[in-house]
């Protein structure tokens, strides 16, 4: 499965329950891989969207211990049960989309972590791993940076290695 996420220059993602940056050509890659495609999020992520509704044209499966069913979500109450739902759909196909907490869960099980890299510190308050400073990770491609409302990013795939088992 695989795993997408903005990062800034600190590895950092998010403050008070949202992202640290809006950026346009981010979100449209975004949609481009995840559309039609199973999004995999815990509750935070869920509840930072707008109208905290799921995200649409996807499969979003959610893990939210104690969560009420919300339409167009599967809410799951254990990680076990994310895991069997996942095996559902083609491993291609599955998302990580956050938060802080789902993607360290999910990290090593994890093929390839598209990375979009902030060349900006956006002062977080939760952080994703550095994938430099782990062995088993790869930077495996790295477009040039471009301009995107005012920041500068740059699109990056990471292969792991070397991937646990689910
Ligand atoms: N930069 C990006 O690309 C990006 C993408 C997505 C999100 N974000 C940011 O990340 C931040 C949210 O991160 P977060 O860590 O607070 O939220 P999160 O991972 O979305 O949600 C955490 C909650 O989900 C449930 N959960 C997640 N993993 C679990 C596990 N392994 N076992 C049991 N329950 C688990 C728990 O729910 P209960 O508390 O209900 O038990 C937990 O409190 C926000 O600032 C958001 O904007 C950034």
């Amino acid at each position: 499965m695989n795993l997408i996420v903005a990062v800034d220059k600190k590895w950092g993602i998010g403050k008070k329950n949202d992202l640290l940056f809006h950026l346009k050509k981010d979100m449209k890659h975004f949609v481009e891989y995840t559309s039609g495609k199973t999004v995999v999020m815990g509750s935070n992520t869920l509840l930072s969207f707008p109208g905290s509704k799921p995200l649409k044209n996807r499969v979003n499966i959610v893990l939210w211990p104690g969560g009420k069913d919300v339409e167009g979500a599967i809410i799951c109450q254990t990680l076990d049960e994310v895991f069997a739902k996942i095996k559902e759909y083609n491993p291609e196909d599955v998302f990580i989309v956050g938060g802080a907490m789902m993607y360290r869960t999910m990290l090593p099980y994890c093929d390839k972590a598209y990375i979009t890299k902030v060349d900006a510190d956006g002062e977080a308050e939760v952080f994703f791993e550095n994938l430099d400073s782990l062995d088993n990770w790869v930077l495996e491609a790295q477009d040039e940076y471009i301009e995107d409302e005012g920041y500068m990013i740059s699109f990056c795939t990471y292969v792991n290695k070397a991937p646990k088992a689910y």
